[in-house]
């Protein structure tokens, strides 16, 4: 029998203590900014974490014993990824496993490379640990953003230890290929950089034909150099529980991993650790089902952004995020020109790029359908360049 989910139906987040909708709270602006979406987590996560409250104690917590050998079964089953349950290292987010990373390898000073456009975190992540931001353009060629590895390999400098990836990336959308992430394990390889690969967004993945490969799985050598963040907060809409997890192959990076956590690093909540396991175990119709929801709205985005003159999305391959190029446009301020036609997007700048808004369909499409309509009557005063 298949199951239904209710994705249509919206549900008032205003009164929820929710970011996403705390930030325009009495304006009519539709928010479509922070990285959660507005659907109820799969029943399963719902049922588990009801039986804690009605459990009415809350402890300190350590994790099921059956949380790691699900999310090991897990990511066998769905990445073909084999991993030990020791390479695993509980995280309360993914920002701070970024900024963890930052403190675990290179001196002081040292260089953190990654490419922009990219999730504000990583280019604040490294100054947060006394290094180096670097960073290098990704480059749109026919129409797919894609690495400049030749710009990659000269942004490299003797003091370079670390290159942080996103795949699937934020905010492009893009779901690396095998030869994309051959090629840049190849040249950290080369270069003896350690490698920070953020794949919190690996499970929604949208594009049929895309397949989400974890860097680390290449091969031996590059799961030595390699700490692979992970986390089901995307996956089943749990962002706000904080249970995430870094996995780390290399025991010597571990052991450097676990000591810049030492003392600083709170223990995941008992709620996040039980809609970990109960997502992970039970909630795989669920996320089909939302996947499924999601390449509807990400069509209907993508054929409506594009159909307006001088604006352009590429195809989103994976997450719930559309990257949307408006250089062409007039638009002195994105962020703020959308605001007042009241639609709540997130501002290129922040991502290290400037004349680009990302917006979250993540939404009802009852909602996606408004917000799109005030996304194409944001034009009408917007005189054409020359
Ligand atoms: C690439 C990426 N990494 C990390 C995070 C945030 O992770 P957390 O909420 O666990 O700190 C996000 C959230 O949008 C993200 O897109």
């Amino acid at each position: 029998m298949e199951l239904t989910f209710d994705f249509d139906t919206p549900i008032d987040r205003t009164t929820s203590d929710s970011d996403k909708w705390r930030k325009y709270h009495g304006k009519d602006i539709i928010p479509m900014w922070v990285a959660d979406t507005d659907f109820a987590s799969p029943p399963a996560v719902l049922e588990v974490l009801r039986q804690r409250v009605d459990h009415g104690v809350f402890g300190y917590a350590s994790p099921d014993p059956a949380l790691k050998p699900a999310i090991i079964d897990y990511l066998k089953n769905t990445l073909d990824w084999s991993v030990r349950p020791e390479w695993i290292v509980w995280l309360p987010g993914l920002v701070c496993g970024l900024n963890v990373v930052c403190r675990s390898v290179g001196r002081s000073g040292a260089g953190i490379l990654t490419t922009v456009p990219i999730y504000p975190p990583f280019l604040t992540a490294p100054d947060n640990s006394g290094k180096r931001l670097q960073t290098t353009g990704l480059v749109l060629q026919n129409g797919q953003w894609r690495f400049d590895f030749d710009n990659l390999r000269r942004s490299i400098d003797a003091r370079t230890a670390l290159f942080m990836l996103c795949n699937p990336h934020n905010p492009t959308g893009r779901v690396w290929t095998r030869e994309e992430l051959t090629h840049i394990a190849t040249i950290c390889l080369e270069h003896r950089l350690w490698i920070c690969s953020d794949e919190i967004h690996c499970d929604l993945v949208l594009a049929p034909g895309c397949q989400h490969i974890p860097l680390a799985s290449l091969s031996p050598e590059v799961a030595e150099r390699t700490i692979t963040l992970m986390a089901p907060s995307k996956t089943y809409n749990i962002p706000g529980l904080g249970c995430s997890f870094a996995v780390i192959s290399n025991s010597g990076l571990r052991q450097r991993f676990k000591k810049a956590m030492a003392g600083i690093v709170p223990h995941v909540n008992l709620m996040g650790f039980a809609a970990a396991l109960a997502g992970y175990t039970h909630g795989g119709p669920w996320l089909a089902a939302v996947r499924n929801y999601l390449l509807h709205n990400r069509d209907m985005v993508f054929d409506r952004v594009n159909a307006l003159p001088d604006v352009h999305m590429a195809p989103v391959e994976a997450t719930y995020l559309a990257w949307i190029d408006v250089r062409r446009t007039a638009i002195q301020n994105p962020g703020r020109h959308f605001e007042q036609a009241g639609i709540g997007l997130s501002d290129g700048v922040h991502f290290g790029a400037q004349g680009f808004v990302r917006m979250n369909f993540g939404c009802p499409r009852g909602t996606l359908k408004q917000a799109l309509g005030r996304f194409e009557e944001a034009f009408a005063g917007v005189p054409h360049p020359e």
